[in-house]
């Protein structure tokens, strides 16, 4: 047994540790009993919500320190909650994963961070939330406001142009976590910097230095404006790029190479024809060690590199760039060319189309989506399933019988089951997890119907009887059924990535 004394000893030992780890960190750890006192003391705090076991927080760890000592004397505060001791305080923001950022301004106003998990970015992603929407710039800021962020913009605008100064105003308030705005309503300034008022700047620390806009103060084509002139020309896919040019609504396309030479090398030799298609395709480079399978996804060889290819964005078609050829400057132009004209079809993935259709489900391969599921005379019911996915091995007995009870009945001409290998077929459907079951309705095939009843066959019947044209009804050989689970799905990535999407592209 310690003694009283060496007891205490060792508890203020601990307690001299613990403090001394407090003092060396810029976070604050919060608990229900501190937590509402800190927000509302601070007008603007960052809070992680994390547990310990986390990955993804561990990551974010080191970072997350970094970015509080930067911020600590923009009096910007970094808070962070251990949702297994504080359940409650987690719940009451309905904290669903780990790790949940938020932003808090005061205890009646969060919002969810959506920058990077990176010390860089959360640095300036909170800088931009401490500022006024629109920063005002006299002579003596201007310059050092340029370079306050790898891109801003900065409005030129007549004291007396109310129309122009509202509707920045309102568009910077919008983007706010996007880009940092700043104003001038100095006619003196605008001179100095060659431009005219109304216009807008965007000044960026890559490529020519900045760019101009002159049309009128329009959301839409202000941020059409900012994204294509933000965009670097050459720009890198990765992690943290990856979701931006998905959303860029305009092709990418891709330069695959092994080393960072390579890369910069055909970067280099390439661009002129991304500035030729600028603001209408994107291109970038990306490391074909790292994301070497992404490839694969782009209809590519996984193992020939340098390669190159288009993924048009929106409706999700590849175009790859064929892997014998070299790639020069003059290849990639006439293939950009004709990809802008229009004049190549996209690249389907596609198993073997099936010789004879051996059971009574329909299998459906890419190169006959459109003939079967698209027949516009049948209803037709088609299941996209990965191998691998447990929960579609279940279902197959049972999708197998509830097919054969069409095909023995008066609507085998009229109800089609099929099922689709989605992970070796191209299919124009958005896929969320495996399975998934749509129906396409005889004369409606521009609206197919998701499933999402338990996956017995009685359940499925009266769903194609309800949702198809032929209102087809059929009745199941009376069998003990087996009981089953809700209808879960498995994540179409093989990988749990459940804790963030950031780890693949
Ligand atoms: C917009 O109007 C406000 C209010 O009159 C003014 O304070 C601000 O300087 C103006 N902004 C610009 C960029 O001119």
């Amino acid at each position: 047994m310690p003694s009283a004394r060496s007891l205490a000893f060792s508890l203020l030992a601990a307690a001299a540790v613990s403090s001394a780890a407090d003092a060396a960190s810029d976070v604050t750890q919060l608990t229900k009993a501190t937590f509402d006192e800190f927000i509302a003391s601070n007008d603007l705090v960052l809070a992680e919500f994390f547990a310990p076991w986390c990955g993804h927080c561990k990551a974010l760890a080191p970072e997350y320190e970094e970015a509080a000592t930067t911020l600590k004397e923009k009096d910007i505060k970094l808070a962070k909650i251990d949702c297994t001791e504080e359940t409650e305080l987690c719940q009451s923001y309905d904290v669903e994963g780990y790790p949940t950022l938020k932003v808090f301004r005061g205890k009646d106003s969060h919002a969810p961070y959506t920058g990077a998990r990176k010390a860089g970015a959360i640095t300036s992603y909170m800088i931009k939330q401490s500022l006024p929407a629109v920063s005002i710039l006299t002579a003596d800021t201007l310059e050092e406001f340029k370079t306050a962020d790898k891109i801003v913009l900065v409005a030129y605008i007549d004291a007396s142009d109310k129309a122009s100064n509202e509707s920045y105003t309102k568009i910077a308030e919008k983007y706010r976590d996007s880009y940092l705005f700043g104003g001038v309503n100095d006619a003196a300034v605008a001179e100095a910097e060659g431009v005219t008022a109304p216009a807008i700047v965007l000044y960026k620390q890559f490529d020519e230095g900045k760019a101009t806009f002159t049309d009128k103060f329009e959301e839409e084509a202000v941020i059409s404006f900012a994204k294509t002139a933000s965009t670097p020309l050459m720009g890198e896919v990765g992690p943290e790029t990856y979701s931006g040019y998905m959303a860029a609504g305009i092709p990418l396309a891709y330069i695959f190479a092994e080393t960072p030479e390579e890369r910069t090398e055909l970067g280099d030799a390439l661009k002129p024809i991304a500035e030729k298609f600028r603001g209408k395709i994107n291109f970038a480079t990306i490391d074909a060690k790292a994301f070497g399978a992404h490839a694969g996804n782009l209809n590519l060889p996984t193992d020939k590199f340098p390669a190159f290819a288009i993924q048009e964005t929106v409706k999700n078609q590849k175009f790859p760039f064929d892997s014998e050829k070299e790639i020069t400057h003059d290849t990639i132009l006439s293939f950009v060319e004709d990809f802008a004209a229009g004049k190549i079809e996209p690249s389907l993935k596609s198993e073997p189309i099936p010789e004879s259709q051996e059971g009574a489900v329909t299998v459906v391969v890419g190169k006959t989506y459109e003939q079967i599921v698209l027949d516009d005379t049948k209803d037709v019911l088609i299941e996209f399933y990965a191998p691998w996915c447990g929960h579609c091995k279940a279902l197959a007995p049972k999708y197998e019988d509830l097919a054969s009870l069409y095909t023995n009945s008066e609507f085998k001409d009229k109800v089609v089951i099929a099922k689709v290998d989605a992970t070796a077929n191209d299919v124009p459907d958005e896929i969320q997890g495996f399975p998934t079951i749509k129906l396409y309705p005889a004369g409606s095939k521009g609206e197919p119907v998701t499933y999402k009843g338990s996956r017995t066959v009685e359940d499925l019947i009266k769903f194609v009887k309800e949702n198809g044209k032929y209102q087809a009804s059929v009745s199941e050989k009376k069998e003990e059924e087996t009981p089953v689970a809700p209808a879960a799905t498995e994540s179409t990535s093989s990988e749990a990535a459940k804790e963030s999407d950031h780890d693949e592209l």
